[in-house]
């Protein structure tokens, strides 16, 4: 019987012929079928449903063949466990992102809260309020891009904490965040950096908060369990007394970390605040040489460059 053939049937090859000497031209179910108005009701429903179940049989037995041999390939192949898989590429947070974060959450945890400004200034946040009027010596410190209008490109996120003040008052306690552009180019330092402004007001607030803050906060950054501090007189006109803070690195090195200081009462009252009611102290330091000291980078002008072979090679 036709069915039982179909069904003993085990290559397409055969199925295939089978199926042409039942379907096709001068097949049997062809012929038969051009017979059919000469058959009686009876017979032609008889020979629709041959005809009909035939077609499903070899449809079936197509799958079933097909299924086998893909079943018998896949037995056959060997998964060879020595293959280099795919390259994966994948993306990461760029160097000063990621200790940008860092020292964010960092700050906030200490109860610091971020704020930005722009990074257009004009004279009275960047300079003037910050106790540094027109031909005062210090604006020296600063090789200054000054805009036409007489603004200029902000030299020191010093000037977020004026804005700080003047939107939310005292006390506070809050880190500016930011870029900052200099006329300065070398291997530590690029005309844009960015800088981190930490500002504590409050009352009773003494340098040793500060130092207990900047220790923690260093320790904490850069994972070193008893962080060796050196404070170092300095100058800056915003703060008095001010203070430089060196850090004792890894090779022994004592490295300078950043500025700061117990806040000037003229910046104090410039903000509107009291300083008779008022102390509190500021420091300030660059957050990118704080990555390039994290991650071990020679030059600071690469976190810059944006040259993702670069930051592969680095291990970013
Ligand atoms: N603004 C200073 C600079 O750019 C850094 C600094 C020093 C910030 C002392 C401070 C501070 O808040 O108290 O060099």
């Amino acid at each position: 019987m036709m069915q039982e053939q179909i069904k003993n049937i085990n290559s397409l090859e055969e199925l295939q012929a089978l199926y042409t000497a039942t379907f096709g031209k001068n097949g049997t179910m062809t012929a038969k079928l051009k017979e059919m108005k000469n058959l009686d009701n009876d017979a032609r429903v008889a020979l629709n449903l041959e005809n009909q179940t035939l077609r499903e049989l070899f449809k079936t037995r197509q799958m079933e063949i097909e299924n086998a041999i893909l079943m018998a390939g896949l037995q056959k192949q060997k998964l060879d466990v020595s293959l280099n898989p795919m390259p994966e590429n994948r993306g990461t947070l760029h160097p000063l992102t990621q200790s940008l974060t860092e020292i964010s959450s960092i700050l906030e945890s200490f109860g610091y809260t971020m704020h930005t400004g722009p990074q257009v200034e004009d004279d009275w946040h960047n300079f003037t309020a910050l106790n540094t009027p027109l031909h005062h010596p210090a604006r020296d410190m600063q090789d200054t891009f000054f805009l036409p209008n007489g603004n200029v490109l902000r030299t020191q996120t010093s000037a977020i904490q004026i804005r700080a003040m003047e939107s939310s008052g005292v006390p506070i306690k809050m880190f500016g965040v930011g870029a900052t552009y200099r006329k300065e180019w070398d291997a530590t330092h690029g005309p844009m950096f960015g800088q981190i402004e930490g500002l504590y007001i409050g009352q009773g607030i003494t340098m040793s908060d500060l130092i207990a803050d900047v220790r923690a906060f260093l320790s904490k950054f850069f994972e070193i369990e008893n962080v060796e501090l050196r404070i170092r007189p300095s100058y800056f006109p915003f703060t008095d007394p001010s203070i430089e803070i060196d850090l004792k690195w890894k090779n022994d090195k004592w490295l300078e970390i950043m500025g700061a200081g117990m806040v000037h009462p003229n910046v104090l009252r410039n903000c509107g605040a009291d300083p008779d009611v008022y102390q509190g102290f500021a420091f300030g330091f660059g957050w990118d040489r704080l990555a390039m000291l994290k991650y071990n980078l020679p030059d600071l002008r690469d976190l810059y460059n944006n040259d993702v072979r670069w930051l592969k090679s680095a291990g970013f």
